[in-house]
């Protein structure tokens, strides 16, 4: 047998999924886990946004439309990243995508020669590094530290671009991190991005969900990096739509053209009721965003208080997102009863095994002594796992 692919050989599994399977298992023998791994926010798709895909169906919606999806809502996005950044695209430059995570690889791909280097800053969410080697380029990380709140500085960066470096991949608010860069440290990325003529991917996915009125920056603030900057966006998290896999990319003309001609090729549109679905949410009420923002809110500051109070830990307060992202490596060589603490899968395994609370091993995200924790669940399942990591942090020696 020929076997897989080269390409496909090189994608890594998920390095949780042994945790996965082992909460699949011990859910099915009956066990009380309480897990804290979801990366979509609790609420439901408001009524209207149903209602505006039901309607869809009932009209016939529900045949091919063009690749790169329907005009009413590109030029709602158009109207939108106007009215919101004061950005200006063209319906031509936007492309309707099958979720956000496919906007990325398709930008990716429209821009890498293999061998090219992709820069990523550390914490990263945890598809940009497979995405990068299907694009067949070479990742090259960005480490990062509290210091300078998990983000990357401009020196930083203007060190490691290379004449080999093709992009950056930048992630603000992040997920794992919930860290947001303000207006005046994406300014200065962009400064460096434009004189070093490197394309930024910007993924800006978590837009509307900030907090303590924090001012969300949008790259798309800087005109000077206009012709290199390649716009993600979405409504999966903002508009709760998770499932219905609508995203968008925003990007110069040559660009938006060539992902046009790849997505009719690979996919086609994205689903038709779903656009329909997305068009209704963006130009329908917002109020239930600040809703949702209320809970997030309250969560957060719920999260973090606990986090810090534990011995030993320490946690950026995330100023977006909805993720806490604690450092655990006060913890690293501890043990009990025989099990040793040495990375960040040994810590969510024994907490999973011993105290029935499922979080993200860091090294997901490329920070192995961290975890990653979704506050997109009620109180009452934030209080029960906090109660449990708390238990099962006190019993290590
Ligand atoms: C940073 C980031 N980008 C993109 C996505 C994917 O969004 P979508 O569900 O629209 O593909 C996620 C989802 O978890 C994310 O966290």
């Amino acid at each position: 047998m020929p076997g897989l692919s080269q390409k496909f050989s090189q994608i890594s599994e998920s390095q949780t999924v042994a945790l996965n399977s082992l909460m699949a298992k011990m859910k099915r023998e009956g066990r009380d886990v309480v897990a804290l791994g979801a990366g979509e926010p609790d609420f439901d798709t408001p009524q209207h946004i149903k209602d505006a895909a039901i309607t869809a169906i009932r009209q016939g919606k529900t045949k091919y439309t063009p690749a790169d999806g329907i005009m009413d809502l590109k030029e709602a996005i158009s109207k939108w990243l106007a009215d919101d950044y004061g950005a200006v695209y063209k319906p031509s430059e936007i492309i309707v995508t099958p979720g956000a995570k496919y906007a990325v690889f398709q930008a990716l791909l429209a821009v890498c020669n293999p061998g090219d280097e992709v820069l990523l800053p550390v914490p990263y969410w945890v598809s940009y590094p497979e995405q990068v080697k299907l694009a067949g380029a070479v990742l090259k990380p960005l480490e990062t530290d509290q210091n300078t709140g998990l983000k990357i500085t401009p020196e930083q960066l203007d060190r490691a671009i290379t004449d080999k470096t093709k992009v950056l991949i930048l992630n603000s608010p992040s997920n794992p991190s919930g860290a947001v860069y303000s207006a005046e440290e994406l300014e200065e990325l962009a400064r460096v991005i434009e004189k070093r003529g490197i394309y930024v991917i910007s993924d800006e996915i978590y837009d509307k969900i900030v907090y303590d009125g924090v001012q969300f920056a949008s790259m798309t603030k800087y005109p000077g990096i206009r012709e290199q900057l390649l716009l993600v966006n979405g409504v999966s998290k903002s508009f709760a739509m998770t499932g219905w896999r609508i995203g968008y990319l925003a990007a110069p003309q040559e660009i938006a053209t060539g992902v046009k001609k790849f997505q009719g090729h690979t996919t086609s549109n994205p689903t038709s009721i779903s656009q329909y679905a997305a068009l209704g949410g963006m130009n329908g009420p917002k109020e239930f965003i600040n809703e949702m923002m209320k809970a997030f809110t309250e969560r957060r500051n719920y999260v973090h208080t606990r986090l810090t109070n534990m011995p030993g830990v320490s946690c950026m307060l995330p100023q977006g997102a909805f993720y806490a992202f604690p450092d655990f490596g006060a913890y690293m060589g501890t043990s009990q009863d025989g099990i040793e603490i040495n990375s960040s899968i040994d810590l969510c395994g024994y907490l999973l095994e011993k105290f029935d609370v499922a979080i993200v091993p860091g090294i997901a995200f490329g920070m192995d002594t961290h975890a990653r924790l979704s506050f997109a669940t009620s109180m009452e399942i934030l209080e029960k796992a906090l109660n449990r990591i708390e238990r099962g942090l006190a019993s290590l020696k």
